[in-house]
């Protein structure tokens, strides 16, 4: 007889994002008049750049022709592609990653729910506490994660690691011993970060009790601290403990365009197993590789003009992110993040939930942000805010946090 996976039936209600969008859809079918400012879902809003339209415009071209037709695309991304991440993100800053240890994907999310895969079931996972709920999700749906138990708001096979204001949102090393760990850095939700020597102490600690590092760096490039990482293979061990994720949305604007990659160094493995083989394996197998048209964006982004323009873009949201942290502080908010991130972390005002607050802004300023606890139960009692918004609509929702709640 036919049966679901069961693991789906445990999930607590719908991934966070759809639950806000319907809640926002219910608000503006009732209020038609009020215009909704949406910092909610961490999507960006200016355009692709001229450099990338030019490459992909020519790669259209390409595909018109028989001659420089592109099927198929190599299951593990283009060469041209790989070299350019290679030389550009890796080796410029001294860190030893070569062109056939990254695999070029559709895009961040997409790896960060699939690397689970090539680790058996018994492996137990430990996440930061607020945590992208796509690491634990992923993993409950594998099977991975035991029940979810409703009153704590906690899987019951998950090592949570709270990251919160009182330790700085620096975590602590978990007292059971987990075997992935998954670290999101600069973080999202709460916008903070580790710096260089902080980093390596978690190094340390995967390769002192056999963890791996699941190391989510998709918004390495708003990082503007010199002491922060820009990829954990700036720490000594890590080739042989960790694999980094990586994406083209935040910095490049590719929400909708979709790329990302991974690293997977041929230094890592587990009981003599090679990590890479694997995930070559489980690429070739369920993904054939990522548009050709797309890939030849990507390349653009390493081009002189390329990272200049993507630089502007940084520049861009990071002003909203000093917009909206200097006005929540000024209005006596508790912020935090906004630094080295696109995201506003903020203790909720007059101790209401997050959720209650999420409600609250909706109602009063129109303006959607995301509920701290939806990331996670130490998120309760926080709220983010993102930077990915227009200038415009940025400053609007400050004029009117401002006017209702000073
Ligand atoms: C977020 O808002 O947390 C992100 O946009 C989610 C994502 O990148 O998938």
């Amino acid at each position: 007889m036919v049966k679901v996976n069961e693991n789906y039936l445990k999930l607590p209600g719908s991934y966070l994002f759809s639950t806000i969008a319907k809640k926002v859809a219910a608000f503006t079918e009732a209020n038609p008049d009020k215009e909704v400012i949406r910092l909610g879902i961490g999507d960006v809003t200016q355009p692709l750049t001229p450099t990338i339209l030019e490459a992909m415009h020519k790669a259209v071209d390409e595909m018109g022709k028989a001659e420089t037709f592109h099927g198929y695309a190599p299951d593990l991304g283009y060469a041209f592609l790989r070299e350019a991440i290679a030389k550009t993100d890796y080796q410029k800053r001294g860190c030893k990653v070569e062109a056939d240890e990254i695999f070029v994907s559709d895009g961040a999310k997409s790896d960060s729910g699939n690397i689970q895969e090539i680790f058996d079931l018994s492996c137990r996972i430990a996440v930061t506490d607020p945590v992208y709920p796509v690491y634990v999700d992923s993993n409950a749906m594998a099977g991975r994660c035991g029940d979810y138990d409703q009153k704590q708001e906690k899987w019951t096979n998950v090592i949570y690691m709270p990251a919160t204001a009182e330790n700085g949102f620096v975590p602590e090393f978990p007292k059971e011993t987990p075997d992935l760990i998954y670290l999101c850095l600069p973080n999202n939700p709460t916008g903070t970060t580790l710096t260089k020597t902080q980093l390596q102490t978690w190094v340390d600690y995967a390769a002192k009790v056999g963890a791996v590092i699941l190391y989510d760096g998709a918004y390495e490039a708003y990082i503007s601290e010199e002491d922060v990482p820009h990829s954990i293979y700036e720490c000594e061990g890590a080739r042989e403990c960790a694999i980094e994720l990586k994406s083209f949305s935040k910095n490049a604007g590719f929400t909708g365009v979709r790329l990302g990659y991974a690293v997977v160094p041929k230094d890592l493995k587990v009981n003599g197993t090679p990590l890479h083989s694997l995930w070559a394996r489980r690429h070739g197998t369920k993904f054939n590789g990522a548009p050709y048209i797309i890939q030849r964006a990507g390349e653009a982004v390493y081009t002189d003009a390329g990272q200049q323009e993507i630089r502007g873009l940084v520049s861009y949201y990071m002003e909203n992110a000093r917009v909206i942290r200097e006005g929540l502080t000024s209005l006596g908010f508790e912020v935090y993040g906004g630094v080295n991130a696109p995201y506003i972390w903020l203790k909720t005002p007059n101790n209401l939930t997050s959720w209650e607050f999420f409600d609250d802004l909706l109602s009063r300023a129109n303006v959607v942000g995301t509920p701290g606890s939806g990331f996670g139960p130490a998120g309760e009692g926080y709220f983010r805010l993102t930077a990915f918004g227009t200038h415009e609509n940025t400053a609007k929702a400050l004029e009117r946090i401002k006017e209702n709640y000073k």
